[in-house]
């Protein structure tokens, strides 16, 4: 049965017990486990209800002892339209867990805003207002800025030695969207793709939600098993394979320079497009990873998604999507057009100016620094006990392998009672299967967030144990 009808229902039931009367002022609720058993639901769906109740102020919570009932008076006093309702009624397993509000946030690959441009990047807001006064009054075109566009493929030839134009490129609202015009301007229902295992989340949900039969690769420290690639290329024929090669979402993984050249070269010979989404190749440690697939691409075979929403500003929605080939070029601005018309001209141009400073270069610098430091830290905590992981040189996860058959899905429901959240490695599996593995992002908490809440959380798996 569907989630998010199930999460209602339980809503609803509680809901309507507390406005009969049955469960009165300060009585304690059911405890999640038991009404989870009654209802015959999963424990997380009776969390998010008790969660959006609690936030409409009819029920509280007691620090370890449970849900209560709120007092009619509280109650009175903040009544409130249900602002969130709407937003469960969506097929995205990560944005359920980030609707619950916890001080110990590991479940966002979010960097923490202090360690954001804010105060530049409002300087370039007043600046694109004076140096373009019409700026509101106008649509971007669907493409995106022309002067956006051109700097970018300045930047990429300069960096990477490539011969993008801009007509190669289009700006997208984040690289969410840009995975999302992908799935539907290229893959029908019951088409074949290739997804690493594990993958983004939410991609699986696009890809998933378009109807698409997923075949799935693993991807290693050492990056993939190219024989198996070739041979699910040969046998399955998938129309594309979305990849996150460098530091890899869930993972943290990168592929190496010559599994990347071998891997274009598959795509060009058995006519397979790669999405290479590259949202946090900047983030590096120590060394500059090895270059994108996309530029070791002469037939046009690669569309890459590079995304500044991680490091420069989520609130811009800034990405870019690149290919060689105008038939899909064209295919993809077709899909652009119906979805938004184009993004946001401001933004466009905000992110223009900060772009073409000084200032990226010395914020990106001192950005890997702190996020380095902040890894370190988790692993530091980490270290005490036996879990299992790869240090990443780069990104913002650390993926980690708990003692063998404790369910992630299972101890997410503690861990959230305790204000920790963590993504479960279930969402981020293609086939969704049961899984010890789980994702602690270090980039949003902060020094002493990540210490008391990982000491807090290890105790809480010993505890399970
Ligand atoms: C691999 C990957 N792709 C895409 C996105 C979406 O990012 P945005 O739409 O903010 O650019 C994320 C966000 O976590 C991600 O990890």
């Amino acid at each position: 049965m569907n989630g998010d009808y199930l999460f209602k229902q339980v809503y609803d039931y509680v809901l309507h017990r507390i406005e009969l009367n049955e469960w009165n002022e300060n009585e304690k609720l059911p405890s999640i486990r038991n009404l989870a058993s009654e209802m015959k639901v999963h424990r997380l769906t009776v969390l998010k209800a008790y969660q959006l109740l609690r936030q409409e102020n009819r029920v509280y919570v007691k620090d370890k002892s449970g849900y209560y009932v709120q007092s009619r008076e509280i109650n009175k006093l903040e009544s409130l339209v249900n602002p969130i309702v709407s937003a469960y009624v969506q097929k995205n397993h990560l944005s359920e867990i980030h609707q619950v509000p916890v001080s110990y946030q590991f479940s966002q690959a979010l960097i923490d805003p202090n360690l954001l441009p804010n105060r530049f990047i409002s300087d370039y807001v007043k600046k694109v207002f004076d140096l373009y006064p019409k700026v509101l009054s106008t649509y971007s075109t669907v493409q995106g800025d022309h002067e956006l566009r051109q700097t970018l493929s300045d930047y990429f030839n300069q960096h990477y030695k490539t011969i993008t134009h801009p007509d190669h490129l289009l700006i997208t609202s984040g690289s969410q969207q840009a995975i999302h015009l992908i799935a539907q301007a290229f893959v029908k229902s019951r088409d074949t793709i290739l997804l690493e295992r594990p993958s983004y989340s939410s991609a699986i949900d696009i890809f998933r939600a378009q109807g698409a039969n997923i075949v799935t690769v693993d991807i290693h420290p050492y990056g993939y098993d190219l024989e198996q690639i070739e041979f699910i290329m040969k046998k399955h024929k998938p129309r594309l394979f979305y990849l996150n090669p460098t530091f890899h979402n869930p993972t943290g993984y990168t592929v190496p320079l010559v599994q990347r050249k071998q891997l274009v070269q598959l795509a060009q010979h058995y006519r397979c497009l790669l999405i290479e989404d590259d949202a946090y190749y900047d983030i590096f440690f120590d060394q500059e990873p090895p270059p994108p697939m996309y530029t070791y691409d002469t037939s046009g075979m690669v569309i890459y998604i590079k995304s500044f929403c991680k490091y420069v500003s989520p609130g811009l929605r800034i990405a870019v999507m690149m290919n060689g080939q105008s038939s899909v070029v064209k295919s993809l601005l077709a899909v652009k057009s119906l979805a938004d018309n184009g993004s946001p001209l401001l933004n466009q141009k905000i992110f223009l100016h900060y772009f073409s400073s000084s200032r990226l270069q010395q914020h990106v610098e001192k950005l890997r620094i702190a996020l380095q430091i902040r890894k370190e830290i988790m692993e530091e905590e980490l270290s005490v006990t036996d879990w299992q992981w790869t240090s990443p040189n780069g990104g913002l996860n650390l993926w980690v392998l708990l003692p063998s058959r404790l369910s992630t899905e299972d101890l997410l429901v503690k861990s959230l009672e305790q204000s920790i959240s963590f993504v479960p490695g279930q969402i981020c599996d293609p086939l969704k299967e049961p899984s010890s593995w789980l994702r602690l992002s270090y980039s949003y908490a902060n020094e002493k967030q990540i210490s008391d809440g990982l000491r807090k959380f290890i105790n809480l798996v010993r505890s399970t144990q």
